[in-house]
């Protein structure tokens, strides 16, 4: 069988990359993660890639003469590492719309909230939860999506919500949610290898599930 390879591109700690890496080594996930790629040196994903003896590439837009050369050489690197599919972990830059164009479909992203609520420009991190909060939604959770050209827009893969609890703090949630993005992001990234996702416009399907 043909190997699924995974690019994944994470800004900072890396929780999601390691549920990832955790799941293909015990093979509840078939497929390779050929490249972990960083916009921030600093970024403790990088070491989770690197102790794993994963490729790993600190690959900043401040390097380059412009934001074209930037592109051209990300997917140059995408390209040459034959990547199925692009999951963005934690990744804090936006990717641009040539970069989108070109992996139309093959980039996915996750999202601690129920999209398309509490998504968009400044909702990352802590910040979600506290809007959630504030709201006085009763639930809240995780989304997997489609990227495309704008902030947490793309079509929704798969959601699991979570009841929020009345002695909940933005904290607190956040644990809670992060804890289901482990599992729900390789089980998300596992039904694109098992070629399970199926994109009708901006509809996407899963195949027989068994969900
Ligand atoms: C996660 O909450 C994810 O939903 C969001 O960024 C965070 C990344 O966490 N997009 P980690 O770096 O995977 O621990």
């Amino acid at each position: 069988m043909k190997n699924f390879n995974l690019a994944v591109l994470a800004s900072g700690s890396g929780t999601n990359l390691q549920a990832i890496i955790d799941a293909i080594k015990k093979k509840k996930l078939r497929a390779r993660i050929k490249i972990v790629i960083s916009n921030n040196s600093d970024a403790y994903a990088l070491k989770r890639g690197q102790r794993n003896k994963i490729k790993t590439l600190h690959l900043s837009q401040k390097r380059f003469a412009s934001p074209k050369e930037f592109d051209h050489k990300l997917v140059s690197i995408l390209k040459k590492e034959k990547i199925d599919l692009i999951a963005l972990a934690g990744y804090m830059k936006k990717l641009s719309p040539s970069v989108v164009r070109k992996f139309r479909n093959k980039i996915i992203n996750i999202h601690p909230a129920l999209l398309p609520r509490f998504g968009g420009k400044g909702m990352y991190g802590i910040h979600v939860h506290e809007a959630v909060l504030k709201s006085k939604a009763k639930t809240s959770g995780v989304s997997v999506h489609l990227v495309d050209e704008k902030y947490d827009h793309g079509s929704i893969i798969f959601q699991k919500e979570i009841p929020v609890r009345d002695s909940e703090t933005a904290e607190s949630l956040q644990k809670r949610v992060l804890k289901i993005e482990h599992q729900v992001y390789p089980y998300v990234i596992g039904l694109f290898a098992q070629n399970k996702i199926l994109i009708k416009g901006r509809k996407v399907y899963i195949k027989n599930s068994g969900r």
